[in-house]
């Protein structure tokens, strides 16, 4: 069984046994264990059913934990730490020996950050070992925002969890490359990529998540990270289209769903509409996004229709989600 931790102590005692434990942070839950132990960081991955090929993060709780786990730490990484941790930037940055090599997946660089919520950090800073922790997810499926996404995936599998109730950014954090003259966004988050270029100047975004955009009918089905159940589709177009795109799926037998936003909810008929957040605000849609994708598996669909949101901003973050969501299926209304 999982035990529900209410104390800190408790929990880092766990941590420091070897044991994972899942605990809130401010974009998603994490599943964390100790980054130094093999034995420990191997229970992550078959917990998750994780690929060994993808590393993990790994957190702190203090600034000086740093040198635990980099060799070095560039100018413009001291700014960026300085900017905006702790929050939803994860640095790579080359490693430091003592890590254990499933952490960085055989890697010579290792992603770093320190999350901005208070039960995490008290944890970090109890426990004072760095801690590396993926989504609290089982592989494939949305990541968790609530305590209770964490335990449909992963009761019983798992020493532990605190629960810190729903968390405030809703998707994971920013994936920085430091080690190249100029840092590579490889993925998108909490942190935009106009925040960051407004405190060092340019920032690249990685080429494959360019090309997804560029690419809008991609049937690359293989990639469903964040997949629903029912097969979800993104439809770039008016709402008058999305409701003919509806029609005529209901039309011959399909149960169907969509995806869109308070202000269109009401204008929508299918079998369930589900919004998530404001299009207007889109930390909300953030926020949201993935109690809304595990929300349509409790309604037996056939298929669901995603409205398109913004591509700017966090709308780069809300959209890497949901094409990978809808294994790049869009359609683009002519
Ligand atoms: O917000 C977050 O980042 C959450 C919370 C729990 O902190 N964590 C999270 O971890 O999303 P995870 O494992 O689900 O995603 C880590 C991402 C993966 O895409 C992984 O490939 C990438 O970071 N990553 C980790 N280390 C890397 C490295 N050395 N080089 C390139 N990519 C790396
Ligand atoms: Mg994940």
């Amino acid at each position: 069984m999982t035990d529900r931790l209410t104390d800190i102590k408790q929990a880092a005692n766990l941590l420091k046994t070897k044991e994972v434990i899942a605990f809130p942070t401010e974009t998603v839950y994490g599943l964390g264990a100790d980054a130094t132990s093999d034995e420990a960081v191997g229970k992550i991955f078959s917990a998750k059913g994780r690929p060994s090929d993808n590393p993990l993060i790994v957190h702190i709780g203090k600034i000086e934990q740093l040198e635990q786990v980099v060799s070095q730490v560039s100018e413009v990484a001291k700014v960026l730490i300085a900017e905006f941790w702790p929050g939803p930037l994860t640095l790579i940055l080359p490693k430091k020996e003592g890590l254990s090599k499933l952490v960085t997946a055989g890697l010579e660089t290792v992603g770093v950050r320190m999350p901005n919520h208070l039960v995490a950090l008290n944890l970090l800073r109890e426990v004072q070992l760095p801690i590396a922790a993926p989504s609290a997810n089982a592989s494939g499926r949305p990541s968790p925002t609530t305590a209770k996404h964490v335990l449909d995936d992963l009761d019983g599998k798992i020493a532990g969890i605190i629960d810190g109730g729903a968390t405030g950014v809703g998707v994971e954090s920013t994936v920085l490359d430091c080690t190249t003259d100029i840092p590579i966004i490889l993925r998108p988050g909490g942190v935009t990529k106009e925040q960051l270029e407004s405190v060092i100047g340019l920032v690249h975004m990685d080429a494959s998540l360019e090309n997804t955009k560029l690419a809008p009918k991609s049937p690359g089905m293989k990639y469903t990270h964040y997949a629903p159940d029912a097969p979800l589709t993104i439809i770039k177009g008016s709402q008058v289209f999305i409701q003919k795109m509806v029609n005529e799926a209901r039309n011959s037998g399909k149960k169907v769903g969509i995806l869109t936003t308070e202000e269109s909810k009401s204008l929508y008929e299918a079998d369930v509409v589900l919004a998530c957040g404001n299009k207007t605000q889109l930390s909300s849609v953030a926020q949201n996004l993935y109690e809304v994708l595990r929300g349509f598996n409790d309604y037996n669909l056939d298929l669901i229709y995603s409205e398109y949101f913004a591509d700017s901003g966090l709308g780069e973050a809300i959209m890497n989600r949901l094409v990978k969501a809808s294994g790049h299926r869009l359609i683009e209304e002519k």
